[in-house]
């Protein structure tokens, strides 16, 4: 039996102030009590998250400073149990909630790779890409083509021709993509399945929303588009219309936009069908928010399907409408809590008076969200998690830039070089956001699973960046 300090902050708690924080229990302390066990996105870390019988942080069985030991940082961790508790949650609240056929699709931009691919597809859900590359990478790691759709608002004819070639269905933005398809596609045997993506005129803020008749978005047609786009498509031989679709926005923690949209989708799905286009599927996007401090509090992903297809069963009755498929696009609550990020300490700094600095070695190019978006993230000392926090440091990057700062004035236990930090829910739009500025290597990743961890992404070599580098010869030294 083990026990511990109890934790100074509720940053590993669910919701601020639900139960205890931890349990002392055989082999370790646990973070238990108070994981949402159904709806990770409501924890900070991830589910399989304990710590050992010396207090130091497990996650999926592998102590977090044993990763570091074999494969350096900063490290991505991906925890295997938790990405499989979220594919299952929205598989299951979509069978419980919604009364016809449904399909969650992974939002793949939250974090492209092929390991990732194939946990999701062998969990049934199917995949949004937005590239020639994600999709290469879904395609690769065995997600069936008739279950990818592919998005993006300036889509190349390459990329289309990759889609059409491969059984993809394409979300038709804009009238280029009509343009191009009508040229790629006019000879083909059999038509391209399509969804025709427009903008809601919902647009949210994080706390509140407002619905407007034309959003200024690049995504997808005007409302006033709708119908002539439809009544072309009509027209077209090639074109298979089998869906619309509609995405309000990320990181929402409303349930109300959601609601409202499936009546903007229902109308626009009875204009569809009266001009003849079958339309099985209705596409509502994705957008649930994730908890990445204790103050942040999601609902959780059965509430957020109860309310969208509930929404949605409801605005088809009410127009009589017979119940298409319906498909959402979760991205971040899907993977984000699955992941974590390590990183080694390195120097201080302290300015007497003003702050202290603790700088890592990553920062801006693994983690680019805290300086896009003044992002608020979580972090714990890897080998004593539970240890209170004893001075109030800034987390900076090392990347040449003042604004690369991971955490913002956050209380932490005293840290000496070669402490390992963790920082939690790190794993949507971290990696695949991630650059090489300052020729930083971008890190290596590991998913973890009941005590064994795997490589799922190399560590980038600095020679790795030279590889696309020309030299002219005129420029070549000369010795
Ligand atoms: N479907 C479409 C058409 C989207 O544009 C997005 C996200 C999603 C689904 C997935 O949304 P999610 O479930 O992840 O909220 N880089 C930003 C987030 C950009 C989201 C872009 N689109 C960030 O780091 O917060």
């Amino acid at each position: 039996m083990v026990t511990s300090a109890s934790p100074t902050t509720d940053s590993l708690a669910p919701s601020p102030g639900a139960g205890s924080t931890v349990s002392a229990e055989e082999g370790g302390v646990a973070y238990e009590n108070d994981v949402d066990l159904l709806s990770p996105n409501r924890n900070l870390a991830p589910i399989t998250a304990r710590c050992d019988g010396r207090g130091r942080l497990t996650v999926g069985g592998s102590l977090l400073s044993d990763l570091v030991r074999t494969h350096g940082t900063p490290l991505y961790v991906l925890d295997e149990a938790t990405l499989r508790a979220t594919c299952r949650a929205y598989r299951q609240a979509l069978a419980e909630h919604y009364p016809g056929e449904a399909l969650a699709l992974y939002a793949s931009k939250a974090n492209s790779s092929l390991a990732i691919t194939a946990l999701v597809a062998s969990e049934g859900l199917g995949l949004d890409a937005v590239s020639a590359g994600e999709l290469l990478t879904a395609l690769e790691g065995g997600m069936p083509a008739d279950r990818i759709v592919l998005h993006g608002n300036n889509k190349s004819a390459e990329e289309l021709q990759l889609a059409i070639d491969r059984g993809v269905t394409v979300v038709l933005d804009n009238w280029n993509d009509i343009e191009l398809l009508t040229r790629l596609a006019a000879s083909r045997p059999r038509p391209v399945r399509l969804l025709v993506r427009f903008t809601p005129g919902i647009e949210c803020h994080t706390h509140d929303y407002i619905r407007t008749g034309h959003l200024d978005s690049k995504f997808g047609f005007d409302p006033d588009q709708l119908e002539p786009v439809l009544r072309h498509l009509a027209a077209c031989p090639w074109a298979w219309l089998d869906g619309l679709h509609a995405h309000i926005g990320s990181q929402i923690f409303e349930l109300e936009p959601h609601r409202d949209l499936a009546g903007v989708m229902a109308d626009a799905l009875a204009l569809a069908r009266s001009l003849g286009h079958p339309c099985g599927d209705l596409n509502v996007g994705g957008g649930l928010g994730i908890r990445y401090v204790g103050s942040d509090d999601p609902p959780s992903i059965q509430e957020w399907v109860r309310v969208v297809a509930g929404a949605v069963a409801e605005a088809c009755r009410q127009r009589q409408l017979a119940l298409p498929r319906l498909l959402c696009e979760p991205g971040r609550s899907l993977v984000a809590t699955a992941g974590l990020t390590l990183y080694t300490v390195g120097s201080r700094k302290e300015i007497p008076g003003l702050r202290t600095y603790l700088a890592v070695d990553g920062g801006m190019s693994d983690n680019p969200r805290p300086i896009t978006y003044q992002s608020l993230y979580t972090a714990v000392m890897a080998d004593r998690p539970l240890a209170e926090g004893t001075e109030t440091v800034t987390v900076a990057g090392k990347h040449c830039e003042s604004g690369d700062v991971l955490l913002h004035d956050v209380r932490l236990p005293a840290a000496t070089p070669g402490d390992v930090l963790t920082v939690f829910a790190t794993g949507a739009y971290n990696a695949s956001m991630g650059s090489n500025y300052n020729r930083i290597p971008r890190p290596a990743a590991v998913l973890v699973r009941d005590g064994v961890a795997e490589l799922v992404q190399r560590r980038e070599q600095p020679e790795d960046l030279l590889r696309y580098d020309v030299l002219p010869a005129r420029l070549r030294p000369v010795i």
